[in-house]
């Protein structure tokens, strides 16, 4: 097997994406990058700088001077937003909505895809997203899609928050999804969608080690469709 590989796992949140490929870059050596947490980055900083979304010159100005740094480490990425470790802060509810309203906005997306292609320029990496398969890199050696349905996807995030301690209304944490979906797919510039050359996935009722074996097996076998 190449160690080089670019893996491309996109597909909406809470399908499966970030855990599954974190692990497998683990098992293979590779880098992860989330490239969401880019996009989150990109819209905590337009809070801190007190920039309105519709403000295309000074969005402009500000992605000139973006300093976003991911830190690789085997307990998990850190993200880096001009020096400081923001990690933490662009996984909060506001910034969830921020960044899907941010990657609506093309210039946004030129430089984000930029800083993406520099990344995974040398291969060895695992990209997840929206739109890695089809525009980041459309000559990826692997191009997986994972859904799941919007219950169960409510239900991992819900949980997901419930093991951090926080206690939040299901109804409202699929509501949310739901409208993250449709911003992040109905888009003009790449939106979410499946490559024609992606394997899709349907993690409904797969478990994390069922999804990753899976995966795995795949690249392994080097097959680019089935
Ligand atoms: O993967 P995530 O939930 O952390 O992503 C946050 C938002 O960023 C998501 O709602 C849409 C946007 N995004 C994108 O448009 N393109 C990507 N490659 C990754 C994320």
């Amino acid at each position: 097997m190449k160690d080089k590989y670019v893996i491309a796992i996109d597909g909406p949140a809470a399908s499966g994406k970030s855990t599954t490929a974190k692990q497998l870059a683990k098992m293979l050596h590779y880098v992860y990058i989330d490239t969401g947490a880019m996009y989150r980055a990109c819209g905590l900083q337009t809070l801190k700088q007190n920039i309105s979304l519709d403000d295309l010159d000074s969005l402009a100005e500000m992605l000139q001077d973006i300093n976003i740094r991911i830190e690789y480490a085997a307990a998990g990425n850190r993200i880096f937003l001009d020096g400081i470790d923001v990690s933490e802060r662009i996984r909060e509810a506001d910034i969830t909505r921020l960044a899907s309203e941010i990657a609506i906005i093309g210039i946004v997306r030129d430089k984000m895809v930029d800083l993406q292609r520099k990344m995974g320029e040398n291969g060895g990496v695992i990209m997840d997203g929206r739109d890695i398969g089809t525009v980041v890199f459309p000559e990826a050696d692997f191009k997986f899609f994972m859904v799941a349905d919007v219950k169960t996807r409510s239900l991992r995030r819900w949980q997901e928050a419930k093991d951090k301690g926080e206690n939040l209304d299901l109804a409202a944490v699929e509501a949310e999804l739901c409208w993250r979906d449709k911003n992040d797919s109905t888009r003009s510039h790449s939106p979410l969608r499946q490559a024609k050359d992606a394997i899709s996935i349907d993690t409904s009722a797969m478990s994390i080690a069922e999804q990753v074996a899976y995966i795995y097996q795949v690249i392994q076998e080097g097959k680019k469709n089935v």
